[in-house]
């Protein structure tokens, strides 16, 4: 019986080593490892043996069959090997050639700091809401204390759209600033409120170094009762530092908002100069983040809050702006006029 495996073994190792296609493999597997193959019938007839043989049978026939099997996985793997040879000879690929790189995507600066302000703000408590781009002239300006023939609609140089209503106004702009979400969340909500805004604003003005025609805001607000300035400030002084840097310096001074009462500017100190004047903070060693303030009663009587009972804050920021201070960028221009290699840098 063991010369019997002994030649079993060496045939097939024999046979093996002739074998060139997949084909021939597999019946060479089903001759010598298959059911019915005569190894598998010896190790199938072991109970039969008397017991003195059994042991001796048994661990030679189990020799035989791991090595057959090892032969054969060897094999498979040669012959496969020689078949992917073959296959990139016939179509001419050179694998030893190094890849062609795929040119990866990436967030545009804008996007990486509008996500990182309004991360910053959720963090805080704040939610995240989004509104209309085209936007009603009620939004932008009336509900919010700037009534048609008010000066301070000069601020805001302004895209209107080319629809007239059957009174012959123009009621559709393009929305200069993100505020008019303050009045569409307050219709929608009651107190308390506590919401951030980011979008896409629109001016109808001439371009220079920190003006463009599309710009993004992120906007702020939050009505509650008791809620004061001292709030605001807290706000405003912890996400600067968030994202400013713990070392900044805030500074608040007055400022002209209609939707607000009072109002307020908020500056951070220049972080190239740190307060001594450079180019960057035109010489003041502060630079203005955004614009903020106390919600106006006349706007929170608008949309059914009594002012009596509710306050709030509302802030807006121009995100440009605010990637300018972070990179060193010296022109808003560079934003949107698709430099790839000003983009790549970020
Ligand atoms: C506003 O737009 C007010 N809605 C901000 C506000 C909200 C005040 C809530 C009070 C309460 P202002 O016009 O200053 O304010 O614009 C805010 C910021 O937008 C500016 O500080 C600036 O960073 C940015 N910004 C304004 N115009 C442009 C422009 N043409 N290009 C780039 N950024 C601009």
């Amino acid at each position: 019986m063991l010369k019997q495996l002994d030649e079993i073994k060496s045939k097939a190792i024999d046979e093996l080593s002739g074998i060139s296609d997949i084909k021939a493999l597999e019946d060479w597997r089903v001759r010598y490892l298959g059911k019915k193959s005569t190894l598998t019938q010896v190790l199938r007839g072991l109970a039969t043996l008397p017991a003195e043989q059994r042991k001796g049978v048994g661990v030679s026939a189990n020799e035989v069959k791991v090595l057959l099997e090892a032969a054969l996985a060897r094999k498979r793997k040669e012959l496969k090997e020689e078949e992917l040879a073959r296959v990139l000879e016939r179509r001419g690929i050179d694998v030893t050639l190094p890849g062609r790189p795929i040119p990866l995507g990436r967030l545009h600066i804008t996007t990486q700091i509008l996500q990182e302000i309004c991360a910053t703000f959720a963090a805080m408590g704040f939610q995240v809401v989004e509104g209309p781009e085209v936007e009603w002239d009620y939004y932008n300006f009336e509900a919010l204390n700037i009534p048609r023939d008010h000066p301070a609609r000069d601020m805001w140089s302004t895209f209107w759209i080319d629809y007239q209503n059957e009174r012959g106004e123009r009621p559709m702009l393009l929305r200069t600033h993100t505020s008019p979400m303050q009045i569409r969340v307050m219709e929608k909500t009651r107190p308390p409120v506590r919401v951030v805004v980011p979008g896409k604003c629109y001016r109808y003005e001439a371009t220079d170094a920190t003006h463009e025609t599309m710009l993004h805001q992120v906007e702020g607000l939050a009505v509650d009762e008791n809620i004061t300035l001292a709030d605001l400030k807290g706000t405003l002084y912890e996400f600067a530092r968030r994202l400013f840097g713990a070392e900044r310096r805030v500074r608040f001074r007055c400022d002209y908002f209609p939707f607000v009462e009072p109002g307020v500017e908020m500056a951070i100190d220049c972080f190239v100069c740190g307060g001594a004047g450079c180019r960057l903070c035109g010489n003041t060693g502060w630079i203005e983040i955004m614009g903020a303030g106390m919600v106006h009663p006349d706007v929170l009587r608008r949309v059914d809050y009594d002012p009596d009972v509710y306050t709030g804050f509302a802030f807006g920021m121009g995100v440009e702006r605010i990637a300018m201070l972070r990179h060193g960028i010296e022109d808003i221009r560079f934003f949107y006029s698709n430099d790839l290699r000003f983009l790549r840098q970020f």
